[in-house]
């Protein structure tokens, strides 16, 4: 039983178990939608704005409309916060298909779209923020549509697992030797006190940690480099490190079973993290628990 039961489904509240979906539905049937993973701290959201802003981006690029404005929608998903008393760290996962029709691939005549979001505990990962995490490198099988935050998450899907079977905690995904991002995060790489990361084209998402991590660095006068860097270069690398709403910066430490320089956290991965900290207003990485 879930401690958060209460809904966000279309523009109002309910309890969870009232979230019925017919099977024929575009989400399930097509992946024909999107969604946003938003990360909460102690029951505030971090990167509202920027996460409802690209899923607007995402909807406009698969021709979804919603009878919300992004106003409304926000408001919506502070109450449902505040409805749920969440007040630990946790999440909002907010998804919005193109609605439930009779199945047909071209897009259904007066569908309305089915948008739901609810709230979830989830704590920090404060060993690997510590210590930094392993991982491993595979092709990106991907679409070329990557900067769509689209439910269609099966290549990502199949490169997590590969890694976690591999006991790492993310794939790093290149195309034809150049980097492009993760599974489920952004990656970055730091050469002679630059920071080096793929640019925002169509193979990537633009994570809302990245365009933070961006901010942060500029502030920190460290070069932010928009350049892809390849698979090769990774094994120069002084630092590499990772982003996302869930993984925060990530130190990355090995890769492929090889040691990132001297396999621990780096210091620009430092300055970023406190950056993050201060930034979302919340403890560094040593705290125990909460
Ligand atoms: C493929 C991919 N890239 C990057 C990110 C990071 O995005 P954000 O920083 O907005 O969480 C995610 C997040 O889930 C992702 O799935």
């Amino acid at each position: 039983m879930s401690k958060h039961p209460i809904i966000l489904t279309q523009g109002s509240f309910a309890h969870k178990d009232a979230l019925l979906f017919p099977y024929e539905e575009r989400g399930i049937q097509f992946g024909d939608g999107v969604y946003e993973v938003i990360r909460i701290y102690e029951g505030n959201p971090y990167l509202m704005e920027e996460h409802i802003d690209r899923l607007y981006r995402s909807l406009a690029a698969i021709r979804i409309q919603i009878n919300l404005d992004k106003a409304t929608l926000i408001q919506l998903l502070l109450d449902l916060i505040e409805r749920n008393n969440m007040s630990v760290d946790g999440l909002i996962y907010l998804q919005v298909t193109r609605g439930s029709a009779v199945r047909t691939h071209t897009f259904p005549d007066d569908v309305e779209p089915n948008l739901f979001a609810y709230v979830e505990s989830q704590p920090r990962h404060l060993d690997k923020l510590e210590n930094g995490v392993h991982t491993i490198t595979l092709p990106d099988e991907r679409w070329a549509n990557c900067y769509i935050k689209s439910l269609n998450l099966l290549p990502n899907v199949l490169a997590k697992q590969t890694a976690a079977e591999n006991n790492c905690y993310e794939s790093i995904l290149h195309r034809d030797g150049t980097v492009t991002e993760c599974g489920s995060s952004n990656i970055y790489l730091v050469k002679d006190g630059n920071i080096y990361t793929h640019p925002t084209t169509n193979h990537i998402l633009n994570g809302c940690v990245r365009m933070a991590t961006k901010r942060f660095a500029d502030n920190l006068q460290i070069p932010f480099i928009e350049e892809a860097f390849s698979l090769d270069d990774i094994n120069g690398a002084d630092e590499i490190f990772l982003t996302s709403s869930m993984s925060e910066v990530l130190p990355v430490t090995q890769v492929d079973g090889n040691k990132v320089a001297n396999g621990e956290p780096g210091l620009i991965t430092r300055q970023l993290q406190e950056a993050y900290y201060q930034d979302a207003k919340i403890e560094g990485s040593k705290q125990i628990s909460r």
